[in-house]
């Protein structure tokens, strides 16, 4: 017999809070129903109480997504603790999430506090939660650097008052796998009523820690585990989803079962990617393009000979399908929509049809498309409500000579042209973007990626651009990648002129 190990997503919070992540309603939707047709148990829908979008998205998630809990976060503060059971009353079954840091650092320099006064807090915000709603999680931030016979009183107090979850996050992603693994041992083995309740990992990957500490986590006791898919998340991201779904389907020996559908896994993957513009690192486990590959001539004739030679995973139980069909030019409207299924994504005839357009133009330029790059014409039309757009660039570049580029901007429907000359291509366009807006605005990050291969392929570029202090995330996706380059450029100058 297997345990249950129940599947806690939060992509669309914590993994939603990387700056130039942010989804819109309805793009966080499409995620949200990716989410339950890949059989997660719950899916964490925003903070409510932080701003309207987020407010207005854990309430139209509540009435789209029938099976898993939504789960709203909140402080341990009355008013959050309202404005998230207001956000949940769509919710077939509603989750909220509350909780207050209990290590050192966080009560005598977050709330300049004690330890009684943070379990009192804790209690009573547990409490009030309760009156709205049956299932309240509470989280202890920074647990994995609280001192653990703490960490038990505070955990025995909040089950008692009813939490039906708890969460033990490494906030800092600080712990190394023994230790996390033994904090919830010695929770599981000092708490009083312990089994009233689940215990939950929640784990960061500041020390590329936060797979290996989940799964001690799990090993020792905890339920629950808290992930986002593709591990984002901030700083160095959070545990992922698809990593610990693959690991406990390839360790049957360990007897731990999730409801988890891997054959979604590399979709919904896609989907998140392209949709949060977070490129995923080739090498990443599961869901990275060379995952699978074998390069090397050795592995190559041993996986021919047999899979498992070298491979301990099948392509085909996360979703890669070698022989998965690709769409050309004479594709029609039908085998796009059918694509688009797929992959998680139902749209509108309206919309499909701007898509198909968009498709027919794409197919024009190049012979195949895939997946990504229907991911990425889904997304296309994001641009439409700019302010300032890409009228035309025309660049001349080469070896030996000075790159020209000329450029004319649409502003709030006013044309603006500019030309200049620049150390490449895109320096010169990129000149001519800035003599045309002319404010102080430094590149910090330009990351050109291929989506696929082929030299027809469609570059994506994500740009960081700093203004005023501030940093504002740009992204294109373009067969050119000089007119991607400045249209990601754009796309970020949008974010603050308005
Ligand atoms: O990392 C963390 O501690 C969190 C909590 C708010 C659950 O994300
Ligand atoms: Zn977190």
């Amino acid at each position: 017999m297997s345990d249950r190990l129940f599947i806690f997503d939060t992509t669309l919070r914590d993994g939603e809070q990387v700056p130039g992540c942010q989804l819109n309603t309805v793009e966080k939707i499409q995620v949200a129903k990716a989410l339950e047709e890949l059989g997660v148990d719950v899916i964490e829908a925003g903070f409510p109480v932080s701003s309207p979008g987020d407010f207005s998205s854990v309430v139209e998630i509540s009435k789209a997504v029938t099976w898993p809990v939504i789960c709203a976060l909140t402080r341990a503060v009355e008013k959050d603790i309202e404005v998230a059971a207001d956000a949940l009353k769509y919710a077939k079954r509603g989750r909220i999430h509350t909780g207050i840091g209990t290590s050192d650092y966080h009560i005598k320099h977050k709330f300049n506090s004690n330890q009684d006064d943070i379990l009192e807090r804790a209690i009573a915000a547990t409490k009030y939660a309760k009156q709205f709603v049956e299932d309240v999680e509470f989280y202890c931030e920074d647990a994995g650097r609280t001192d653990n016979a703490y960490l038990a009183r505070v955990v025995e107090a909040v089950i008692k008052a009813g939490a039906t979850v708890v969460n033990i996050p490494d906030t800092t992603g600080y712990c190394l796998p023994d230790e996390y693994g033994a904090k919830i041992k010695y929770l599981m083995e000092h708490v009083n009523g312990v089994h009233n309740a689940i215990l939950s990992t929640h784990c960061h990957n500041d020390l590329g820690m936060a797979t290996a500490n989940t799964i001690q986590g799990v090993l020792n006791g905890a339920r629950q585990v808290e992930v986002t898919m593709n591990g984002i998340g901030e700083r160095a991201g959070n545990t992922s989803l698809e990593e610990i779904a693959m690991i406990f389907k390839s360790h049957k020996e360990r007897g731990i079962e999730t409801n988890i559908n891997t054959k979604r896994i590399y979709n919904v993957s896609r989907m998140v990617s392209s949709l949060m513009n977070m490129p995923i690192q080739p090498n990443k486990a599961i869901v990275g393009r060379n995952a699978f590959a074998h390069s090397s001539g050795i592995h190559q004739d041993g996986v021919l000979k047999n899979r498992e030679s070298y491979e301990i995973i099948d392509p085909k139980d996360v979703g890669i399908d070698d022989n998965a069909i690709v769409l050309t030019a004479r594709s029609g409207r039908a085998a796009l929509k059918h694509r688009l299924q797929i992959l998680g994504v139902e749209l509108s005839q309206e919309k499909l049809d701007t898509v198909y357009e968009e498709f027919l133009k794409l197919a024009d330029r190049k012979k195949d498309i895939n997946d990504d790059d229907v991911l990425m014409l889904v997304g296309k039309d994001r641009t439409a409500m700019h302010r300032i757009k890409l009228d035309y660039l025309q660049v001349t570049s080469g070896v030996g000579v000075q790159s020209v580029a000329s450029v004319c901007l649409d502003i709030a429907g006013e044309k603006f042209e500019a030309a200049a000359s620049g150390n490449g291509p895109v320096d010169a366009a990129i000149k001519a973007v800035k003599t045309i807006i002319h404010r102080q605005m430094v590149i910090q990050e330009f990351l050109i990626q291929a989506i696929n291969k082929g030299s027809d392929d469609v570059g994506k570029v994500h740009m960081q651009v700093e203004y005023e202090g501030n940093h504002y995330y740009g992204f294109s996706a373009n067969t050119d990648i000089i007119a991607a380059s400045v249209e990601a450029f754009i796309d970020a100058i949008n974010k603050f002129v308005k």
